[in-house]
């Protein structure tokens, strides 16, 4: 009897083009660029069109910038996001309406374009503010930025576009797989995004930037780090933005949203809190696990670099899978042309037949 893979660990699903994460070296390559050169100078319809591009969809930058506020357009008008309490339910629900359109690069398009539109319009319905019409002037961070919060703010939107750069695509991720996995059956782009919202939407993927929050507010101070982190581990809880299944380093995202957030230029006492918090909680780790690299992940500086655009804590995984819809996408087109049906096989630890 084969060894069972309890998930899946360390096990090769699918040869990829668009991202390899070095687990043991902390790096991270993105379509042949290193996500650190990324998330400092892409911008999101460069980093898109890098993706579609390595995964066969051929585009360039300044067509994803005019065929992505086209369909940011044209979905506006045919979604709309429910107020539901959770903005990944909402988003789930919105994206099931969508269908696929004639082209593969179009319909590409009309899903990154739906889930910046379906998760602003959410957000906006959420905290009773009128929802925002597309600008098709803007470059779509600037756009998305603008549809969220109201303001126009050039530095904030930059934030924000180097958040979505920086988590566009990153292996094979739980939500990723979800959504090759849907793609390998020969089903459609749609299914396969709304199946990856619903993974992402987990704690132990994307749902931890908000507690991530919750938790610095809940330390308030950097000397008050050593005693609240030291609880939570006593009491057996996960610390948020903590650990990660293939870094076995510091989480190379981690930096780029830091300098990110760095780089919007205000005094930043929750900054300051988190880099004490994150010193602390390595330590209490390491020393509770000694065997293991507990480091911190890229949902650690996700929450304080969203926090500091201005977005509020509610919205975090949405934002996530906005970003990470470009990488979604690329891996649908990927699968669709080199994959073959994911079917894995289980052991059965039931009971033999016959028994009574
Ligand atoms: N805080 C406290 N303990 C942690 C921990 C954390 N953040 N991450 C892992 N551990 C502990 C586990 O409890 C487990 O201990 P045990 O063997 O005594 O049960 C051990 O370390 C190994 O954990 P394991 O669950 O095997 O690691 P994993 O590779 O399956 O988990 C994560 C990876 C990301 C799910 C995990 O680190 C985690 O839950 N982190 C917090 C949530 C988070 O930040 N998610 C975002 C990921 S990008």
């Amino acid at each position: 009897m084969k060894a069972t893979a309890n998930g899946l660990e360390g096990v090769v699903a699918a040869e990829t083009a668009l991202s390899d994460v070095r687990g043991d070296e902390g790096v991270l390559v993105i379509a042949g660029a290193d996500v650190e050169a990324l998330g400092e100078s892409a911008s999101f319809e460069a980093a898109t069109a890098r993706l579609f591009t390595a995964a066969g969809l051929a585009t360039t930058e300044a067509q994803v910038k005019e065929r992505l506020a086209a369909a940011r357009v044209r979905v506006a008008r045919r979604l709309s996001a429910p107020v539901a309490a959770n903005g990944m339910d909402a988003l789930r629900a919105a994206l099931a309406t969508l269908s696929e359109t004639d082209t593969e690069l179009e319909t590409a398009f009309e899903l990154l374009a739906a889930t910046s539109v379906a998760t602003a319009q959410w957000y906006r319905r959420a905290r009773g503010e009128p929802v925002l019409a597309p600008d098709p002037s803007l470059a779509h961070a600037a756009d998305l930025h603008r549809m969220m919060t109201g303001a126009h703010d050039p530095l904030a939107a930059r934030g924000l576009e180097r958040y979505l750069v920086t988590v566009c695509d990153h292996g094979m991720n739980a939500s990723t797989f979800a959504a090759r996995v849907v793609a390998s059956t020969g089903s459609d782009a749609v299914s396969a995004v709304v199946a990856a919202i619903g993974a992402l939407k987990g704690p132990l993927h994307g749902g931890a930037p908000g507690p991530v929050l919750d938790m610095l507010d809940a330390i308030g101070t950097p000397e008050r780090a050593e005693a609240w982190i030291d609880g939570e581990i006593a009491a057996g809880r996960r610390i948020m933005g903590m650990g990660h299944r293939v870094y076995k380093t510091r989480d190379p995202r981690a930096a780029v949203l830091e300098a990110a957030t760095k780089a919007l230029g205000k005094d930043s006492p929750r900054l300051t809190l988190a880099r004490a918090v994150e010193g602390v909680a390595r330590k209490a780790l390491k020393a509770k696990y000694p065997d293991r690299s507990l480091d911190v992940n890229v949902e650690f500086y996700t929450a304080v670099l969203l926090d500091a655009v201005g977005i509020d804590r509610a919205a975090f995984s949405p934002m996530f899978a906005c970003g990470r819809t470009a990488g979604w996408l690329a891996h649908v087109a990927e699968q669709r042309r080199t994959g073959r049906l994911i079917r894995p096989a289980s052991t059965y630890v039931g009971a033999e037949a016959g028994c009574p």
